[in-house]
């Protein structure tokens, strides 16, 4: 599959439509969510030129430990070096191609090919060439594997293609203030539990993660307990989309008792523990920053209608002694699993309905304004990519920071 510029250059010229106030935009055009040439095209101007959220540092918390991830094709192999730092790699062997490691575990020594044996070390030097002796002109230095800029935010390890990438902590900023008092850095993950391919579009997940109208709907009973969804404005140079959502009393949490199931985290004021704050960190990394954990997810594309999921939660350490830790966290999982059933068949659903010959972008509802937002994080990516392929279009892409509403809008109820 190749990118089709026109393709581009028509999606780049509709986008004004979806990045205004809620009140006036609408969703991107189908596309963005079907066509196999513009997911070529995600691929180069949103995964190869964004930062990548990719797991957690306790993951690797010894030197050569490792793991393995495939973010939009691209496999990446994230190992921790006898210095303690963490390293992101390129996961294909420089000689033929062979993936070096999979899943995760620990290397003592070097990285070994299982094809014909090639060593890397674990920052991508080429320690042991095989059978190499006789080549002409080979210097190993010229087949390392190629190595990503790395950045630790709070704990999760992210990284980017682009050697000179602007770093990423500025674009958290709000983030990181709203996640300051759970101490997100001293939280420990469970191991990731990855799923699928699912049968959905990447942002699609996005936008029902951060979407709060459809609880009330499509969660109707389980989400009682959290009726109250808040918004925050975005600005230009924003690296996520955040929004609260309000909890009708202290300490709730996702299960069929709404009651949270471990301690409240220490450091959390009682404003913090009536609320869940969803973060999508675009393009790979959703989470929810609960009283007593947080969940977090990565989604990571498999073509234009599937995605692989890693499910992991962050608990205090101090958690474990608890009576029944691991059942608890078991709840937590299945109270998480219970959304997730009901999300997915929504996510689904919409998938095929996106694949529609009458399929056209909709408007958006009041507590969609998450959703404007995501498209002008999408809009920048694309206008840049854009930029970066030479696709010359003619509206330009504008993404400026935007009030949530229209000031000057009427709104009415239009419930017939
Ligand atoms: S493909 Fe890795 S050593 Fe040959
Ligand atoms: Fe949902």
């Amino acid at each position: 599959v190749s990118i089709d510029r026109d393709e581009v250059r028509r999606v780049l010229d509709a986008l004004a439509a979806s990045t205004g106030a809620v009140d006036a935009a609408q969703g991107l055009p189908m596309e963005c969510y079907v066509s196999d040439s513009f997911h070529e095209f995600e691929r180069h101007a949103v995964f190869e030129g964004s930062w990548l959220g990719l797991g957690r540092v306790e993951q690797i918390p010894e030197p050569g430990d490792y793991f393995t991830i495939e973010v939009c094709d691209e496999p990446l192999l994230v190992i921790r070096d006898r210095d303690g730092g963490v390293n992101v790699l390129s996961n294909v062997c420089t000689h033929r191609q062979h993936l070096l490691l999979e899943g995760h575990g620990n290397v003592s020594g070097v990285v070994r090919c299982p094809l014909h044996a090639w060593g890397f070390d674990a920052s991508g030097a080429l320690r042991y060439a095989t059978g190499m002796s006789r080549a002409v002109d080979f210097d190993p230095a010229d087949h390392c594997l190629p190595r990503l800029a790395v950045e630790i935010w709070n704990g999760f390890i992210f990284a980017h293609h682009d050697p000179d990438a602007e770093p990423l902590a500025p674009t958290l900023a709000k983030v990181d203030d709203a996640a300051r008092p759970y101490g997100l850095e001293d939280l420990v993950t469970t191991e990731p539990v990855v799923t699928g391919p699912f049968p959905w579009n990447w942002k699609t997940m996005f936008e029902n993660g951060i979407e709060p109208f459809h609880t009330h709907f499509l969660h109707k009973g389980q989400h009682d307990f959290a009726p109250d969804p808040t918004f925050v404005e975005w600005d230009d140079g924003d690296g996520a989309v955040l929004h609260p959502t309000n909890f009708k009393e202290l300490d709730q949490s996702f299960n069929p008792l709404w009651r949270g199931l471990l301690e409240p985290l220490p450091g959390l004021t009682e404003e913090h523990r009536r609320q869940v704050m969803f973060v999508a960190a675009l393009p790979t990394l959703y989470f929810g920053l609960m009283p007593d954990h947080v969940f977090w997810m990565l989604i990571l594309p498999v073509g234009p209608g599937g995605v692989m999921l890693h499910n992991a939660i962050l608990h205090h350490r101090d958690a474990t002694s608890l009576p029944n830790f691991d059942e608890r966290m078991s709840w937590i999982v299945q109270g998480l699993n219970l959304l997730f059933v009901e999300d997915s068949s929504a996510n689904a659903s919409v998938q095929r309905g996106r694949r529609s010959r009458y399929a056209t972008p909709g408007r958006y509802a009041s507590e969609e304004a998450t959703l404007p937002q995501v498209n002008r994080w999408l809009a920048r990516a694309y206008r840049d990519g854009a930029a970066r392929l030479g696709v010359e279009h003619e509206t330009p892409v504008s993404i400026e920071g935007r009030p949530l509403v229209n000031e000057t809008a009427t709104i009415k109820e239009t419930a017939t």
